[in-house]
């Protein structure tokens, strides 16, 4: 059994086997329909819990159909419809609980410690969906839509992010510490990512280049992405944030700095940070990047069972 709750935990090795068997998995699917169950039902019989606390389209989507097509299920819940969430049971009760129902957990939370509270306490596995400081399955399975669209390692490309140091920034940066890809970083100077995560990148002898000028950063990029400047977690002052982002509105402008076969994508929701021209075009590549999702995390959740080939 195996917990995905931050990249930066999990081998290179192991994150690179998830997305090669993602790979083939996508590929035997072509002839098959939404509901139908790849070959062998890997996860026949099993059911994945998931749990919310705070608003998800894609991702409590793509894990319903990412473990139905290995043939098991999910039970969806909000937060405050348990006793947890009213604050009348401790995590250690839920998660003995969930553990006696459920083969797997799957959790999107506002509390780091709440994450490592439910793993300390669970004997099944434990996924990452979302929390302030990272969205793992997010970022891997965007590795994968870039690979599958450049057609090469993305090891070889220049990957480029506008936008706030938040939880995908985060898990960028630790996948391009995983995956050696270069990693520039355009945000104003009060947005760049904290000391704590840039000093993890250089225990790791890896470097990432961050830029207050949203054209240097986007300068030969093969990929940018783009998120919301203002998280669900944000908590700070939301008028200023976005003032202090109207430079690095992601527009046909500024995307003239990037090579011309550039594919910009954005794990969605969105809000003003990119034109409605660049989001549209032929160069965006949006839906097969949340489409991917389900593919990728198919292959996560082999990973958690023990049951990657
Ligand atoms: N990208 C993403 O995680 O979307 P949701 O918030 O809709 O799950
Ligand atoms: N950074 C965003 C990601 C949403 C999928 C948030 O945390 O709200």
């Amino acid at each position: 059994m195996n917990h995905f709750i931050n990249l930066k935990d999990i081998s290179t090795k192991d994150l690179r086997k998830i997305i090669d068997d993602a790979k083939k998995r996508k590929k035997f699917r072509k002839k098959l329909s939404t509901l139908e169950v790849d070959k062998g039902s890997p996860l026949k019989g099993k059911i994945l819990i998931q749990m919310f606390e705070k608003p998800s389209s894609r991702t409590r989507i793509s894990f319903f159909l990412a473990i139905r097509q290995l043939g098991g299920g999910t039970l969806t819940l909000r937060s405050n419809e348990l006793h947890l969430g009213q604050g009348g049971e401790s995590i250690s009760d839920t998660g003995k609980i969930l553990s006696t129902y459920g083969d797997g957990f799957m959790l999107r939370t506002d509390s780091e410690k709440k994450m490592e509270d439910f793993k300390k306490y669970l004997s099944i596995p434990i996924i990452n969906g979302l929390s302030p400081l990272s969205h793992p399955t997010q970022v891997l399975s965007d590795i994968f839509t870039v690979e599958e669209i450049k057609k090469k390692p993305i090891s070889k490309l220049n990957i480029c992010w506008i936008g706030d140091s938040n939880n995908v920034l985060n898990s960028l940066i630790a996948a391009s510490v995983k995956f050696s890809f270069k990693l520039s970083i355009g945000c104003p100077k009060k947005f760049e990512p904290g000391k704590e995560v840039r000093n993890w990148v250089k225990k790791n002898n890896k470097k990432i280049f961050i830029y207050n000028d949203p054209k240097k950063a986007v300068s030969g990029a093969d990929v940018i992405f783009s998120d919301k400047v203002i998280s669900l977690n944000d908590k700070g002052n939301k008028k200023e944030k976005i003032y202090a982002f109207k430079n690095f509105k992601i527009d046909k402008k500024l995307t003239r700095f990037a090579k011309k076969d550039f594919i910009f994508l954005h794990c969605l929701p969105r809000g003003n940070e990119v034109s409605e021209d660049v989001f549209l075009s032929k160069n965006s590549h949006v839906w097969q990047q949340a489409l991917n999702r389900v593919h990728v995390q198919k292959s996560i959740l082999l990973y958690c069972f023990g049951k990657l080939r």
